[in-house]
Formats: structure tokens, sequence, C-alpha cells
């Protein structure tokens, strides 16, 4: 396994997806929108394993995949 997927932006999604990159993991970070600014400085920090893109899209993208999303929008998120 080497690709993972965090779904969301968060102090917990950023944290977790940092540890998979220095881990030497791939890391697609997934948003309501593809170009979010807090993801966009987190695949700045974290060089060429680290990308971003829509929840569905981090989704599709991980082997295994990391629900780090405000609570109360679970759900909701993994509809997407
Ligand atoms: N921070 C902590 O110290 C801590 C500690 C223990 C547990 N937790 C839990 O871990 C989870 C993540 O916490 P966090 O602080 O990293 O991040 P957070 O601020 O709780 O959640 C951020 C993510 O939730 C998404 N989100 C917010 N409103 C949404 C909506 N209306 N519809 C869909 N998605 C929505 C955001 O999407 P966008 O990316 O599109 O903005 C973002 O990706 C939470 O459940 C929190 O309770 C946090």
């Amino acid at each position: 396994m080497k690709k993972i997927g965090i779904l969301g932006t968060g102090m917990v999604g950023n944290t977790i997806g940092s540890k998979l990159i220095a881990l030497g993991y791939e890391v697609k970070m997934g948003s309501r929108t593809t170009n979010n600014p807090k993801a966009a400085e987190w695949v700045q920090k974290n060089g060429k394993n680290a990308s971003q893109g829509s929840f569905a899209e981090a989704a599709s993208f991980g082997e295994l995949v990391f629900n780090c999303t405000k609570g109360e929008h679970s759900l909701e998120v993994m509809k997407l």
C-alpha cells in the first residue's frame, strides 16, 4: 500500500498527512473545493508526494482513507 487519502483540511488531517508523507506514502488531501487554501499550503510544505483534490478525488486515490472531517458533517462528506 502506497497511496492514502485524507478527508479533511484541519489540524488532524494536516498532522496525519504530514506524518504519512514523512513515512514515504503518497497522500491526497480532500476538501469541499479542489483549490482549498489550507490544503494548498499543506501540499506546498510536503513536496512531490502530497496533492489535493475534492473529497471524492481523495477517497478514490487512497487505498486507505482517513476521515478527518468535522464530526457533524462527516456523514454528508461520506456520501460525496
Ligand atoms: N483538532 C483537534 O485537536 C481534535 C482533537 C480530537 C478530535 N478531533 C476531531 O477530529 C476531526 C477533525 O478535526 P480538525 O480540527 O482537524 O478539523 P475540523 O475543523 O473539525 O474539520 C475540518 C474539515 O471538515 C470539513 N467541513 C467543515 N464543515 C463542513 C460542511 N458543512 N460540509 C462538509 N465538510 C465540512 C472541512 O471541509 P473544507 O476542507 O472544505 O473546509 C474540513 O475539511 C473532528 O471531528 C474533530 O472533532 C479534533
